[in-house]
């Protein structure tokens, strides 16, 4: 059996190791992180169950107004986190326990029934004490059950960390945060699809989003165009990333066609681009995940600066 160690973890984040921050480090050497490849005849039934879902259109279809679902959802994690006053509560439920991963562009049995939990959380980590400290104000898009935002709050007390959904639990949540649990927290309704202006977004903040751009198909093009007039400081997504799966590898073949069949968002990273020769964007970073779910590899990086 092969395991992630330090170096790997690094390589997947595109870092160099001696730069992960020790809080990851301790993460790391915590974690069961064994992993091997499926023999045939079971990797062939997870092709075989995804291709039967591909042929029965068996995903949730993103359309623009369709907010039902998430309110549902994230109304769910309100009661739990308002019953319990625990921001454990709020940890979403869509990652399922003993569910195949994708790992360098193949599917891979886990020894961690929540290894992709817990990759998340080493990731998370990672992600929030490399790029978002010493940010007056932060804000996440599409912040769903707000257990980053209530993560970001108790790490930098500093920052007021704005959480902004278009489903209005979510929202909630945020200002509960605040309300309940004394953070710095701030809840907005924003909806990707028509951006709120009057939202005020000042110097030296940072914006982000994670599984959320997503959920955009191909009408995300004016929150693009919020971004660049409303000018943060920087913006990290961690998305899953159309462009970047190679159409020759099965599996990564299987994820495009889950992309297409589920809308998920496309378009933007060429309106990046575009930007980038004008002049008007400065791209920092691109990495491709080559890890994530049996469906997608949901934790690919682009970090950016409006010029
Ligand atoms: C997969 S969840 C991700 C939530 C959170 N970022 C996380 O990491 O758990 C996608 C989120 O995007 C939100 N969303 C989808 N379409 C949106 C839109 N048009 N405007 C604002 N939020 C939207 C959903 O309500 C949901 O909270």
């Amino acid at each position: 059996m092969a395991t992630l160690t330090l170096k790997e973890f690094a390589d997947l984040f595109g870092i160099d190791p001696a730069t992960m921050p020790k809080a990851c480090v301790d993460l790391i050497n915590k974690g069961t992180w064994g992993y091997s490849a499926y023999p045939t005849a079971e990797r062939d039934q997870i092709i075989l169950d995804f291709l039967r879902r591909i042929r029965d259109r068996h995903f949730s279809f993103v359309t623009d107004g369709d907010k039902k679902r998430w309110i549902e959802g994230w109304g769910e994690n309100l009661k739990g986190f308002k019953d319990s006053g625990n921001v454990d509560a709020l940890l979403p439920r869509y990652i399922r326990p003993n569910m195949p991963v994708r790992l360098y562009g193949d599917f891979v049995k886990t020894e961690d029934p929540y290894f992709e939990k817990h990759w998340y959380e080493v990731f998370r980590e990672w992600m929030f004490l490399t790029y978002f400290k010493g940010f007056d104000h932060i804000f996440e898009f599409g912040c769903g059950s707000g257990f980053n935002v209530a993560r970001l709050a108790e790490m930098y007390p500093k920052s007021t960390v704005h959480g902004l959904d278009w489903a209005e639990p979510s929202v909630e949540i945020v200002e509960n945060l605040r309300t309940v649990k004394g953070l710095k927290t701030q809840g907005h309704h924003f909806d990707f699809f028509n951006p709120d202006y009057s939202l005020d977004i000042p110097p030296n903040s940072l914006v982000f989003t994670v599984g959320a751009l997503e959920q955009t198909g191909t009408n995300n093009a004016k929150f693009l165009e919020f971004l660049m007039a409303k000018k943060p400081a920087l913006v990290f997504h961690a998305e899953p990333t159309y462009d970047w799966y190679d159409p020759n590898n099965l599996v990564d073949h299987l994820a495009i066609t889950a992309h297409d069949l589920r809308n998920f968002w496309r378009g933007y990273h060429e309106n990046l681009n575009k930007l980038k020769e004008q002049g008007k964007v400065e791209i920092l970073k691109t990495k491709r995940a080559y890890f994530g779910s049996l469906v997608l590899e949901g934790y690919s990086q682009t970090i950016w600066r409006p010029l």
